[in-house]
């Protein structure tokens, strides 16, 4: 049997429509400034989620933007993945909540939660169910509301993030000379991180759901000195370098980080998509909404080499390598 492979055939994304500027942070009587904000994270603006965008219903329009852009409708998807660490709800899981919004009676659906590396561990997920025969066709989303996690009385955390989902169609095929799909994937954790990165409450300890918690001096450190372990894993696994690559698109966290990173790769400064600028860190909905940016203004076309990479509290961290 011909090796099959999983495509992306669809990207899509959204963002609510509340647009936070760094100085409306300050002038809410958080004490930072504009300046400190961009100078050390590169982050402008966030999106925050209104009332009524739970997690769902910002998937759910990131995954129709995706099936739209792929021409297909939800009956044709037989596998939703949704990664996100803001479920609208304990259980029945967001993918469940997503499936059942696009309408969607076959197949199945569930969440996958990595935090930030959340979207990289779902896409290398899909591919193991869609290049052995178990979907033929799969939504991967990360979707997020951060907002509702942050301590807004925590100035080291609560200007970092935000809002929004995006989403990707993967079509199982068999390879051809063309060779587009996802080519490998590098996942790896090591909870003894634990306590660097965390929301402290629960279902099964506190009762609550907690507030987001981080050492992001440590997160830093690890980040730049430590992940890149998974993409060097990646382009050993594939045969590629750094010079192959059309584009990086890393977890969206941090500019300092993200530039250290390509660096210490040689991975040039160019083929680096950038969006934290104006989406902040939206955890696990980060990358697809970085793709979707990047396929939007014509930067990513069919045939790209793309790396995504991202890590996440655990810590997770992983790295996928796709021919677009
Ligand atoms: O999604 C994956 C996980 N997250 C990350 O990847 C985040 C990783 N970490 C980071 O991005 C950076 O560590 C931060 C952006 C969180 C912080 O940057 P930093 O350069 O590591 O700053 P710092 O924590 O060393 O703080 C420097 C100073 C401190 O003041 P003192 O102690 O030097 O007087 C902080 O109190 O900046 C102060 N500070 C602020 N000032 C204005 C911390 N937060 C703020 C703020 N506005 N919002």
């Amino acid at each position: 049997m011909a090796l099959l492979r999983s495509v992306v055939v669809g990207c899509g994304a959204y963002l609510p429509g509340n647009v936070v500027t760094n100085a409306a942070l300050a002038e809410r009587g958080i004490e930072t400034s504009d300046e400190w904000i961009v100078q050390r994270t590169g982050i402008r603006q966030r999106h925050i989620a209104g009332p009524d965008e739970t997690t769902s219903v910002l998937g759910t329009r990131a995954a129709q933007a995706a099936l739209d852009e792929a021409g297909l409708s939800p009956a044709d998807i037989d596998l939703v993945l949704c990664a996100t660490s803001t479920p609208d709800y304990t259980f029945p899981s967001t993918a469940t909540q997503i499936q059942a919004a696009l309408g969607i009676e076959g197949g199945f659906a569930f969440d996958l939660q990595a935090v930030c590396a959340g979207f990289v561990y779902a896409v290398a997920t899909a591919d193991r169910f869609l290049s052995t025969g178990g979907a033929k066709r799969a939504l991967v989303i990360g979707a997020e509301t951060f907002s509702r996690l942050l301590d807004w009385e925590d100035r080291t955390t609560c200007v970092l993030f935000g809002d929004g989902a995006g989403a990707i169609v993967l079509e199982a095929r068999e390879n051809d000379a063309s060779n587009r799909g996802v080519l490998t994937s590098c996942l790896r954790s090591d909870g003894r991180h634990r306590a660097k990165l965390y929301v402290d409450g629960g279902p099964g300890s506190t009762g609550t759901t907690g507030k987001l918690r981080m050492e992001g001096r440590e997160v830093f450190r690890f980040a730049v000195g430590s992940v890149t372990d998974v993409i060097e894993e990646v382009f050993r696994a594939s045969g590629t370098t750094a010079d192959d690559l059309t584009w990086f698109v890393p977890h969206q966290a941090n500019r300092r980080i993200i530039e250290a990173s390509a660096d210490k790769l040689g991975i040039a400064r160019e083929k680096v998509v950038l969006t934290v600028d104006q989406h902040g860190n939206t955890s696990a909905a980060s990358i697809p909404l970085a793709l979707a940016a990047a396929r939007r203004d014509g930067r990513i076309k069919p045939g790209d080499l793309v790396m995504i990479e991202a890590i996440g509290g655990g810590f997770t961290w992983g790295a996928a390598l796709i021919r677009w």
